[in-house]
C-alpha cells in the first residue's frame, strides 16, 4: 500500500514537472517570437537610433485619397520639392509625376532601400526623384519651394520653427492629418485622416510679423 502511495506521488511529481518544462518552452517560445517581431517592426518602421525620441516618428503610408489631397494642393506649383521621411516613395513618386524634381528624406535604411528599387524599377532618373539617407532636422531645407511632410503632432511646432528660419517666402508647405499648431493655413482638402493643409512661407511670414508688432504697439 505504501509502496503503491509512493508510485502514485512520484507519477505525479514528473507529471508536473513536465508541464513545468512545457510551460517554460512555451514561454521562452512566446518571447522570442515577440522579440523577432518587435524587431522586424523596428526594423522597418522606426527611423533609427540616432534621431532623438522625442522626435521619433513611425512609418505608416498616406492613403490614395491623403495624396490626391496632397497633389491638390500643389497644383499649379513648379520646382523642388523635398518629402520629409519618405517612407517607401509613394508621396515623391506622384509629385515626381506631376512634374516636380525631387528629394525623399528618409533615415530607416529598409524603407530607403525599397524606395530606390521603386524608382529604378519606373525607371525614374535621378534628376527627377532621388532618395538620400539623411536627417532631415539636421538638414539644410533652404533651396526647397515645395516641402510636404506626413510626421505626428508632437513634432510639428518643432518643424515650424524649422522651416520659417530656413525656406525662401515663395515656399509652399503641405502637411498631411497633423496642422501646425500656430501657422494659419492658406487652403485644406479632404476631411478626416486623409485631410491636408497648405502654408504658404510669404503668409506665415506676413502673421507673425503683424502679430509681434501688434505686441510691441498695443
Ligand atoms: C508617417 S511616415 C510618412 C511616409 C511617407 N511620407 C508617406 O506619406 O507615405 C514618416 C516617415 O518619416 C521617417 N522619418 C522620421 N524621422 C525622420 C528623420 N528625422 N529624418 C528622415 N526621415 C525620418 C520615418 O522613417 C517614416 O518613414
Amino acid at each position: 500500500m505504501e509502496d503503491s502511495i509512493e508510485v502514485m506521488l512520484q507519477e505525479r511529481n514528473s507529471k508536473l514537472l513536465y508541464r513545468y518544462r512545457d510551460n517554460r518552452v512555451l514561454t521562452f517560445a512566446a518571447g522570442a517570437i515577440f522579440s523577432g517581431l518587435y524587431g522586424l517592426w523596428a526594423m522597418f518602421c522606426l527611423p533609427g537610433l540616432k534621431v532623438p525620441f522625442r522626435l521619433k516618428v513611425p512609418f505608416l503610408p498616406s492613403s490614395k485619397d491623403q495624396t490626391e489631397n496632397v497633389m491638390k494642393l500643389l497644383e499649379g506649383r513648379r520646382g523642388r520639392l523635398a518629402d520629409l521621411g519618405s517612407g517607401d516613395g509613394r508621396l515623391v513618386f506622384a509629385a515626381c509625376s506631376a512634374g516636380f524634381q525631387c528629394t525623399g528624406f528618409e533615415i530607416n535604411s529598409m524603407l530607403l532601400a525599397y524606395s530606390r528599387s521603386q524608382a529604378w524599377w519606373r525607371g525614374i532618373p535621378h534628376t527627377h526623384a532621388t532618395f538620400v539617407k539623411q536627417d532631415f532636422w539636421k538638414t539644410d531645407l533652404s533651396k526647397y519651394t515645395n516641402v510636404v511632410a506626413f510626421l505626428a503632432p508632437g513634432v510639428m511646432a518643432d518643424l515650424e520653427e524649422k522651416l520659417l528660419n530656413e525656406l525662401p517666402d515663395d515656399a509652399r508647405v503641405v502637411v498631411c492629418r497633423f496642422p501646425f499648431p500656430h501657422w494659419p493655413h492658406s487652403c485644406t482638402s479632404g476631411s478626416g485622416l486623409d485631410q491636408v493643409w497648405a502654408y504658404n512661407i510669404s503668409s506665415v511670414r506676413e502673421t507673425r510679423d503683424t502679430t509681434s508688432s501688434l505686441k510691441t504697439h498695443p
